[in-house]
């Protein structure tokens, strides 16, 4: 058996209604804490919104704390002041770049008072670091601007979301102010899932998966236990009928600790500190403690969750979470 100490999903998507109440209780049953992303139709971008998704997601849920993101925009000090205490962070979208992402940033230095104030109230900034070049080409061509907010406001904390690209890496010890996340998906799937045999749109994400180099690379970091390297799923749900008209996102809520329990084998310290420890150190994030039981029974992950597809549907897991 595996016990896991207040396991913290660092990227996670509810969405709201129905998905929510679909999908909510995987998170719930494995983790103790999510952050959780403000890509809502219209965005959480004011107190009111904050706090109505806040109140769905506690009345859908037990034992689980939700760590709130509000999407960026060029909110004024006293906003910001006032939400302080009630949010982890701010997403930055750049416009247009992904799932409901249009009211996103069109230009950094357009935001540059909101980091200042963010810096100085000692607000995150998650990011998702994707330019609108070629697609395999989005993270890597995004590298100059992560560098470049991290030497503008080294007191700002930034998480560089969902890396998939193994040149992002390096800045991890270059700079002392960027954090990384990391997903199932990145960590175990190439772009092969989706295109090497039949087209498959259910493993079609933002970032794109990317070369077995890249997976190689961020499997020894994650394995090496870097300590900056958080786990955030970035789980996506989508109906399978949005998924077939290309919605990106991979669905990942119910397969998340089997699956690494079976990646991280006997290094449960490792497993530990990136399924909770780094992120609670870097974050100071202080939720009421939670034990998650891993049972060494075969397990096989569903093939359907109301209208979404999850990721590695079917496949037979050698843990199940108690
Ligand atoms: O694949 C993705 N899906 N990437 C994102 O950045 C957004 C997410 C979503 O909200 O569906
Ligand atoms: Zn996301």
């Amino acid at each position: 058996m595996i016990i896991l100490d207040t396991p913290i999903d660092m990227h996670l998507h509810l969405r709201e209604g129905q998905i929510l109440k679909d999908v909510l209780p995987f998170s719930q049953k494995q983790f103790a804490a999510a952050v959780i992303m403000p890509n809502l139709i219209p965005p959480v971008d004011n107190k009111e919104r904050l706090r109505n998704y806040k109140e769905e997601i506690l009345e859908n849920s037990q034992d689980f704390t939700p760590l709130m993101n509000l999407f960026m925009r060029e909110y004024s000090k006293e906003e910001l002041s006032e939400l302080k205490n009630e949010i982890f962070g701010i997403k930055l979208y750049p416009a247009g770049i992904t799932t409901n992402s249009q009211n996103g940033v069109k230009s950094i230095e357009n935001i540059y008072p909101v980091l200042e104030i963010m810096s100085e109230l000692n607000i995150p900034l998650s990011v998702h670091g994707e330019t609108n070049g070629f697609v395999l080409d989005r993270e890597r061509e995004f590298k100059s601007v992560y560098e470049k907010i991290a030497k503008d406001f080294p007191k700002l904390k930034i998480i560089m979301e969902h890396i998939g690209t193994a040149d992002l890496l390096d800045l991890l010890d270059k700079y002392e102010n960027l954090y990384a996340t990391i997903t199932l998906h990145h960590l175990l799937l190439t772009l092969d899932e989706v295109a090497g045999g039949m087209l498959n749109p259910h493993y079609f994400c933002k970032p794109i998966l990317k070369t077995p180099k890249d997976k190689d690379a961020i499997q020894s970091f994650v394995k090496k236990g870097h300590k900056k390297v958080m786990f955030g799923s970035d789980s996506a749900p989508h109906t399978i009928k949005n998924k077939l008209k290309g919605a990106a996102g991979i669905f990942s809520a119910p397969v998340i600790l089997p699956a690494l329990a079976e990646f991280f084998g006997d290094d449960i310290d490792t497993f530990q500190k990136f399924i909770s420890n780094n992120a609670r150190e870097n974050f100071n994030i202080n939720v009421p403690k939670k034990e998650v039981r891993l049972i060494q029974k075969e397990w096989q992950a569903p093939y359907l969750v109301g209208e979404i597809k999850p990721m590695f549907a079917g496949k037979k897991f050698k843990f199940m979470v108690e």
